[in-house]
């Protein structure tokens, strides 16, 4: 049985947290964070719901990465949410710093984890999170694909008035502003959706996907969304903790792939537990291949802003 750990006990860590240990696949979820008592508090409360709700992973609340030692998975949620009128972007300075040191405590401790990040600005977490640790790309991974299609999806079927479970919905690229929605893929009861809305009806729901996080956060005022990132990065880590190579789009390292290099991007990998096991090539159309490739551009400008602050 394997032991995950989950940095920062906040809204997304400890929700995270919740679901995994509910999946029951796991023998320990150690939640950390660097406000004494929070974990403790919240491992504490999680771990009386056990007997109700039957499951038998234990929680664990630390400030100590010792107690993190040889974690398989490692979720980072560490660092600031946005606030209202606040892009991911004005995040970045001090959520790349969290996040660095985040990823030095971690290796101290576990040699060769899984590290799946959340903390926005998603592209550049990543992307740092990699290059500090100097894991194998496979093993670093963000999450951001699977979240934006799950409200991608949710839109199609408030859009359309069907079940949930009658959409497939895809997006790739960037988190944000360069998200690559691919309507080609996407399906309504097996119908494309481009035979049941019409393309300007398909680009509200892009936009109002594309701003998503944003219309959550000005509607709660404090905080920023929880449940549906939450379910997002648990599931990328049950795919993993129970090797099922399940199809995610994922922030994932590209080398050659889709035509492009040196970078982390959204495209649909394949989850394991050595973590992406296959990027997988989907036939894309040329207007959604050229936007694919936009947003990698996009964010190699982002990383570059991270040139001075992850040699700190
Ligand atoms: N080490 C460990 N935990 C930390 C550190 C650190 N160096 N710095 C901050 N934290 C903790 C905070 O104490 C807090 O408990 O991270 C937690 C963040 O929790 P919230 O403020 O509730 O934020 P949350 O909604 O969970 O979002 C976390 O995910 O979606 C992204 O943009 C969001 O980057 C943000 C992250």
């Amino acid at each position: 049985m394997k032991k995950v750990t989950v940095v920062g006990a906040g809204k997304y860590g400890s929700m995270t947290a919740l679901r995994i240990a509910e999946y029951d696949i796991a023998k320990t979820v150690v939640m950390t964070d660097i406000v004494e008592g929070l974990p403790q508090g919240l491992s504490l409360d999680i771990n009386q719901s056990r007997y109700v709700e039957g499951f038998n992973t234990k929680l664990i609340g630390t400030n100590n990465y010792e107690d993190t030692s040889d974690s398989d998975i490692v979720v980072i949620t560490a660092g600031l949410p946005r606030k209202p009128g606040m892009s991911r972007m004005d995040l970045l300075e001090v959520n790349a710093g969290i996040v660095s040191e985040v990823t030095k405590n971690i290796l101290k401790y576990s040699e060769n984890p899984i590290i799946v990040v959340v903390t926005n600005p998603l592209d550049q977490m990543t992307t740092l999170t990699a290059e500090v640790s100097n894991l194998s790309k496979n093993r670093v991974i963000g999450q951001a694909g699977v979240l934006d299609s799950s409200r991608f999806a949710y839109f199609i079927s408030e859009k359309v008035g069907v079940d949930i479970s009658a959409v497939e919905a895809l997006t790739l690229g960037s988190h944000g502003d360069t998200m690559v929605p691919v309507p080609s893929l996407c399906k309504v009861d097996g119908k494309p959706l481009e035979e049941i809305l019409s393309s300007e009806e398909i680009n509200d729901l892009v936009q109002r996907t594309s701003d998503g996080g944003a219309e959550i956060v000005s509607l709660l005022k404090t905080g920023s969304a929880y449940f549906a990132p939450a379910s997002s990065a648990a599931t990328m880590v049950k795919a993993m903790l129970s090797d099922s190579n399940e199809i995610f789009p994922v922030c994932a390292w590209l080398d050659g792939e889709y035509g492009i290099n040196d970078v982390y991007l959204g495209v649909p990998a394949r989850l394991g537990a050595e973590g992406v096991t296959e990027i997988v090539e989907y036939d894309l159309t040329e207007v959604e291949k050229e936007a694919l490739l936009a947003a990698s551009s996009s964010v190699k400008d982002k990383v570059a802003e991270l040139g001075s602050i992850k040699n700190q």
